[in-house]
């Protein structure tokens, strides 16, 4: 990387290995953008996965701001349709990362399981004496939604707080006993954990697929997507390669290894967390 660039043109270069588009630099300087302004944009452009913590807990007070960072996520129609869970019991933790087959979350000093959740809002419908006409696929997507919202949310805040997280969808790998261990009930089906802590471990900020590619201007265009991928895989290698090609004895061993052959190998097989539907399904969604 050019030891030219500074501030978030740096940032945005470490991002995607590119350039920033021309006049961004020259642009945002124009705008003066406050101190605290800059840092925001600066950390949320640097964000990276952390998996391993220190021992130092996390005081009850940043716990509880964190959580309400969570909560002031948009949701939809101020519906509110998630819950989270927070786990303080280290037996819990420990047989929710075995489930998980994940051991290093047990010892994440905070760990939270996002959940979207329908059962509130029909449990409010029973109240008032209302009969509960929703119960759709587009409900269920709303809550998987705001609960994702929320996380992301938990994400930037706990960031800003110096400490640093990572999701888990393997929370879905074992639903039913997953469920039960956290007592959830039918209309509450896990989106996925949270980890967070602080950081024991460096980790590298990997480089996104470019904007031109993700990012469609006016209308949906992917004319270009060969060989824009093409590139990032170029790039994505250059920077950091990697170091292990998925099941060669299936695939081959493919002489170039990048980002776009790793993601179809694994898009290849089938997902361990296939069970998504059978468990809503048995549990209070109608999905229609
Ligand atoms: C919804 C979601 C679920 C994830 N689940 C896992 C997981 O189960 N285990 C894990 O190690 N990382 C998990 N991750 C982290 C991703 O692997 C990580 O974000 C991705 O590799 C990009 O790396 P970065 O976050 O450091 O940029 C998850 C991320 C998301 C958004």
């Amino acid at each position: 990387m050019s030891t030219t660039k500074t501030g978030l043109e740096a940032d945005f270069y470490a991002r995607f290995g590119l350039e920033a588009p021309a006049g961004f630099t020259a642009e945002l300087a124009r705008l003066s953008l406050a101190p605290d302004a800059t840092a925001a944009l600066s950390r949320i452009l640097a964000r990276r996965s952390y998996r391993r913590f220190t021992d130092q807990p996390v005081p009850e007070a940043v716990r509880a701001v964190l959580l309400a960072c969570a909560q002031s996520a948009p949701a939809k129609s101020d519906l509110q349709q998630y819950s989270i869970l927070d786990l303080r019991d280290p037996a819990k933790k420990s047989a929710l990362a075995e489930l998980c087959d994940t051991a290093w979350m047990a010892d994440a000093p905070v760990l939270l399981v996002f959940c979207g959740d329908l059962r509130r809002a029909q449990r409010a419908c029973d109240i008032h004496g209302h009969a509960y006409q929703q119960n759709t696929l587009d409900s269920f997507m709303n809550a998987a939604v705001d609960a994702a919202l929320a996380m992301q949310a938990m994400i930037l805040a706990a960031e800003a707080a110096g400490l640093g997280c990572c999701c888990i969808s393997q929370v879905r790998k074992r639903l039913p006993e997953v469920a039960e261990l956290l007592n959830l009930p039918d209309g509450v089906f896990p989106v996925a954990g949270l980890a967070a802590g602080w950081p024991d471990e460096a980790r590298d900020v990997t480089y996104r697929l470019p904007p031109s590619i993700v990012v469609h201007r006016d209308g949906y265009d992917d004319t270009d997507l060969g060989s824009e991928l093409d590139q990032y895989d170029q790039r994505r290698h250059a920077a950091r390669p990697l170091a292990n090609q998925i099941k060669p004895e299936k695939f081959g061993t493919a002489e170039f290894y990048g980002w776009s052959e790793n993601a179809v190998r694994r898009l290849a097989e089938p997902s361990d967390l296939g069970g998504l539907r059978g468990y809503l399904e048995a549990h209070g969604f109608d999905l229609a």
